[in-house]
């Protein structure tokens, strides 16, 4: 019980900001977040978490460094990327990290398309979007929950079910997320990728990638980048697991930062009823958007 109550009282406070549960350092601040001044050449790297924002950020740092594994070597991933609305006291704000950052940006978001900074639109950035199967998604989130101490604690997975459901999880519902950047999409310079295409033809993606950051990649290029991506590379390097950030903040022992990485995961976790449940929702959920055509999960 005593260890129950610990767990609970060392975890982030959450409130909300225009309706979407965020971090309360994220919500006391949230005036100077959206007041963010983004650069014409700054490029945005946004998701719904867990969707496979470290894997694109890492492609997309090999490709605009020429696939010199030396230089994405350089810092872990978030210093690389700063991830604009992510207070963590001792860890440091994303937003003073970008403003120091010389240009040209490379920047993380997991805000939904509404509650983005106005500047990035203002000023044509390009940014890259990557959506992943609900299902899988709250799997990974449910996990990512269970070791980071930076986000409420999960409960069990029943509960936390119910919670993702609801959308009343840090950056709110995965509907709602999906589809308002699927719709900013062909307003804007948005590239919208899906991590289940990543993982079946990896090269196509990157390609894609690089084509719509402007640079041209041979074969050996890609071959490169496909390698130093890869699950298992990935899972060794420690400036992209996360393991450079303190056991106190991410408990890699409860679950890695990088763990399977695969398409289908939640066929371990969800029963029938819940299944069940689950496909009715996503049904009525996403009855107004052709988004639906991209997801294989059943
Ligand atoms: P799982 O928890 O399902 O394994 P994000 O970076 O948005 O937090 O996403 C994390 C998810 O992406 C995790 O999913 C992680 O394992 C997966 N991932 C990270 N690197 C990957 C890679 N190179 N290939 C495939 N999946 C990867």
């Amino acid at each position: 019980m005593e260890a129950l109550k610990s767990e609970s009282m060392s975890r982030v406070a959450v409130d909300y900001v225009e309706g979407i549960l965020q971090p309360k350092p994220t919500c006391d601040t949230w005036d100077q977040i959206w007041s963010f001044q983004a650069r014409p050449d700054d490029l945005l790297i946004s998701t719904y978490p867990k969707a496979g924002t470290t894997w694109t950020q890492e492609i997309v740092d090999l490709i605009q460094n020429g696939g010199d594994v030396n230089q994405s070597q350089r810092a872990p991933t978030h210093e690389r990327f700063p991830f604009i609305e992510w207070i963590i006291p001792s860890l440091g704000s994303g937003l003073k990290q970008a403003n120091a950052m010389t240009s040209p940006r490379m920047l993380k978001t997991h805000l939904p398309f509404h509650l983005l900074p106005p500047s990035f639109l203002e000023k044509n950035c390009k940014m890259i979007y990557v959506a992943r199967n609900p299902k899988d998604s709250m799997v990974s989130y449910y996990h990512f929950h269970r070791m980071n101490r930076n986000l409420p604690a999960p409960g069990s997975w029943e509960e936390y079910f119910e919670s993702f459901q609801a959308g009343k999880v840090c950056w709110g519902s995965w509907y709602d997320h999906v589809k308002g950047w699927w719709q900013a999409k062909d307003q804007h310079r948005i590239l919208y990728l899906f991590y289940e295409d990543m993982k079946e033809n990896p090269k196509h993606e990157i390609q894609k990638l690089a084509e719509f950051i402007g640079k041209s990649l041979d074969d050996k290029l890609l071959d490169i980048i496909l390698y130093h991506t890869s699950f298992s590379i990935m899972k060794q390097n420690p400036m992209a697991n996360y393991t450079s950030v303190a056991n106190e903040h991410m408990n890699q022992s409860i679950s890695p930062f990088i763990r399977k990485g695969v398409i289908g995961d939640w066929k371990n976790y969800f029963t029938v009823a819940q299944n069940e449940r689950f496909d009715d929702d996503y049904r009525k959920n996403m009855a107004d958007t052709t988004l639906t055509l991209h997801f294989r999960f059943s």
